[in-house]
């Protein structure tokens, strides 16, 4: 199948559509043509970044830890084509030995299982032709320090991608994995104490910054348009897993 340049019509779902990598994917569905529904639990983010997006777009409240709420409301949507998931759930960070237990299941309650239950969910409704993609995080394929929790997660979720791509074929299932792009997830750090990790993040990663919402949503979006990537994990970091 040729590279889908145009997207009209299609219909795409992005959880965690209302920020940061996935607000960045559901601008590029727009611009392709695609009915873009972005996901999130907060209305007042959803409606903020359906008003930045313009275009073909719904919005809707949903927690996808909760896993009777996203049943029903999987149950409830039309056939999918493009499924993207890129939610961000907190994370406990920190030296393995400090991190409690505790604090590893909270990560796990955090992302694991709300990725999990929306490609669960999500995938029974995907059209033939359609497409899963996750966003991930260097931690599983890199040594990031203090993250080792969240590379287990972000290990767990794509420990997933080649069997799902093989067992939901002819659709397509893919991950992408973002080393530290500039996101309102870290917009809870001190500003001084953030701008000094991005430079030093910056200052050791081959491409000489750190990246943008844009760059990660570039690489789903090649993973949704290039029907013949499936089962794949693609690295967007600028190549600081090599260093
Ligand atoms: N930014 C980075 O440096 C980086 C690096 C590597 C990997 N990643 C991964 O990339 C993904 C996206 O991160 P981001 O930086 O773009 O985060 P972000 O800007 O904080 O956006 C997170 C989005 O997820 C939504 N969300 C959170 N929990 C949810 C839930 N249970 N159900 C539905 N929606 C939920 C948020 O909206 P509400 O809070 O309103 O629900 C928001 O729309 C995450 O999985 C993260 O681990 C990020």
């Amino acid at each position: 199948m040729p590279l889908a340049t145009s997207l009209t019509g299609q219909a795409a779902l992005v959880v965690g559509g209302s920020s940061g990598i996935g607000l960045a994917a559901a601008q590029l569905l727009v611009n392709r043509g695609a009915i873009v529904t972005i996901v999130g639990r907060t209305e007042e983010r959803l409606e903020k970044a359906k008003g930045a997006l313009g275009g073909a777009v719904s919005t809707a409240v949903m927690d996808c830890a909760d896993e009777a709420a996203a049943a029903a409301f999987f149950e409830g949507l039309p056939a999918l084509d493009h499924l993207v998931i890129s939610l961000a759930g907190g994370a406990s960070l920190g030296p393995f030995t400090e991190v409690p237990v505790q604090g590893v299941r909270d990560t796990f309650d955090g992302k694991f299982w709300p990725y999990l239950i929306a490609m669960h969910h999500g995938a029974k409704i995907l059209s033939e032709q359609g497409t899963i993609t996750i966003v991930t995080g260097a931690s599983a394929i890199a040594a990031v320090p203090q993250a080792s929790c969240l590379g287990a997660v972000n290990g767990a979720l794509e420990g997933m991608v080649k069997t799902l791509s093989v067992e939901l074929a002819p659709r397509r299932v893919n991950a992408v994995s973002p080393g530290l792009t500039d996101t309102e997830a870290w917009s809870r750090i001190p500003d001084d104490i953030r701008e000094g990790m991005y430079a030093q993040s910056a200052a050791s990663t081959p491409a000489g910054r750190i990246g943008q919402p844009e760059d990660v949503a570039e690489a789903v979006l090649a993973c949704i348009q290039n029907g013949f990537l499936t089962g794949i994990l693609l690295p967007c970091d600028g190549g600081k897993r090599l260093v």
